[in-house]
């Protein structure tokens, strides 16, 4: 009976097969069997057996999903999408709620795949909003680490001053206010996954710190030269173009091509409208369950609005505005219940000036639940827009003018536009129309005159 109990849990780690484990299996079934009355000590083997035994399961469907991953077709030309997330699917990846099956999407997810299981440094990159912490998720579920913590940890919104003890924890006494002995991010996702977001506003001082531990694979608490051995995998996150920032002299470029091992880049949302039918129907619908409602139904006027609006807050922006108009409207949805910054602009009106600052407050309001970040991007977003609306009333529509006048590249000007739904043509026409009236005040003054 002790024999039993004693046997140790494989640490050769090799030759895993499915004979061998139910074999152990058989074994702490019949010893449950047989046995009459178990001390505790002999529970804590076998609680420790079940483990250990659970964990090599895991670990077998992890080598599985990844040889099967390796194994994927890379020709996928004929290959539709729908059965491209299908065989994700059949391949059990667990896609912790991302929807859609755009090609970039796609494929940003079958590298996922392919990375999860590794202990290979992530970036993922794309604009806000486009789902990358929710990658970092997909990854992390995927991998052989995902009953583990996931720590996520926003570079962006960490004073200088605190990151490295924010990152690597501190003494009792090692500055002012560090009244105890504190953990760092890194010691919480010990085992785990990492998420560094915002990882380009990380100042070059942590920059250094980061890129020893990640050749160390070691910390110290501030205030303290006692290493700790940390085991953490690490994805990262941001949406700039770290190797500009590299080439500019702000981000390391040692750091970015050790975190860069595997690059993974999510499509904004304007490169994927395909999608954007599906997902109003996706998040109504989710909005509806968590609201506890009905699907909210849409005219046709907004239909059209949400279908060609720009989304510089791509899928976040998407879902909030669903979450939105599924609270405040009844049955049916309209216009109307959009927030003020993102209704369609009448074309040009007289208010323009004003309106740019009403509009700013109005959303000043609405955004008051989001984060600072969120704030913060949303305010310089509408700054841009504001300053775009300004100049071309100014220059009357003319985009190659205002080019000249602001010092700006024409196509990205354009781009610019483009992103913030604005259209030259409507600044032309207000334009011509403000010009019409005042000949016509002029000809009523001479007339009056007269
Ligand atoms: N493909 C997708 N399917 C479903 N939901 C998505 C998808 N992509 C993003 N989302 C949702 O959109 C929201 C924003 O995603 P997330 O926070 O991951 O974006 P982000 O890129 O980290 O944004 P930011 O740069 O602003 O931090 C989340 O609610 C997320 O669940
Ligand atoms: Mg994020």
């Amino acid at each position: 009976m002790m024999k039993i109990l004693d046997q140790q849990p494989d640490e050769s780690g090799s030759a895993l097969s499915y004979a061998g484990l139910i074999e152990k299996i058989e074994i702490l079934r019949s010893t449950l069997r047989w046995s009459s009355r178990l001390e505790r000590a002999d529970i804590e083997k076998l609680l420790k057996q079940a483990s250990s035994l659970r964990d090599e399961v895991m670990q077998m469907s992890h080598k599985e999903r990844f040889v099967q991953a390796a194994v994927v077709e890379p020709l996928r030309g004929d290959q539709s999408r729908g059965a491209r997330r299908q065989a994700l699917l059949a391949r059990s990846f667990i896609f912790e709620g991302t929807f859609g099956d755009n090609p970039k999407l796609l494929e940003a997810l079958e590298i996922a795949e392919k990375a999860a299981p590794t202990d290979l440094p992530v970036l993922i990159d794309g604009e806000s909003g486009t789902g990358k912490e929710l990658m970092a998720k997909v990854i992390h579920a995927n991998g052989s680490r995902s009953d583990k913590p996931f720590i996520s940890v926003n570079c962006g919104a960490i004073p200088e001053n605190l990151l490295e003890s924010e990152l690597f924890g501190h003494r009792k006494g090692a500055f002012t206010g560090a009244t105890n002995d504190r953990k760092g991010k890194f010691e919480s996702a010990h085992t785990g996954t990492i998420f560094l977001d915002e990882i380009g506003e990380l100042p070059l001082t942590g920059q250094v710190k980061l890129l020893r531990v990640l050749e160390a694979h070691e910390i110290q608490r501030v205030g303290s030269d006692e290493p700790i051995g940390v085991d953490t995998r690490i994805v990262a996150a941001t949406n700039r173009n770290l190797r500009k920032l590299s080439e500019q002299g702000t981000f390391r470029e040692d750091l970015f091509y050790r975190l860069s091992v595997i690059h993974v880049t999510l499509p904004p949302l304007r490169e994927r409208r395909d999608e954007i039918p599906l997902l109003i129907q996706y998040f109504g619908d989710e909005a509806a369950g968590a609201l506890k409602r009905r699907p909210v139904r849409i005219t046709p006027k907004l239909r059209d609005f949400l279908l060609t609006y720009a989304y510089p807050g791509n899928i976040r922006e998407l879902r909030n505005v669903m979450y939105r108009i599924s609270c405040l409207a009844g049955d049916i949805a309209d216009v109307d219940h959009l927030p003020t910054d993102m209704r369609p602009t009448p074309p040009v009106s007289a208010s323009m000036f004003g309106g740019a600052n009403e509009a700013a407050n109005g959303a000043a309001n609405v955004r008051n639940l989001l984060s600072l970040s969120d704030a913060k991007r949303a305010a310089s977003d509408e700054a841009e827009k504001a300053f775009l609306q300004r100049g071309l009333q100014e220059v009357g529509g003319t985009v190659a003018e205002l080019a000249r006048r602001v010092d700006m590249n024409r196509s990205h000007l354009q781009m610019l536009l483009k992103k913030h739904g604005l259209h030259s043509k409507d600044f032309r026409r207000a334009h011509a129309q403000a010009n019409a009236r005042k000949d016509d005040e002029e000809a009523n003054d001479e007339a009056d005159i007269g």
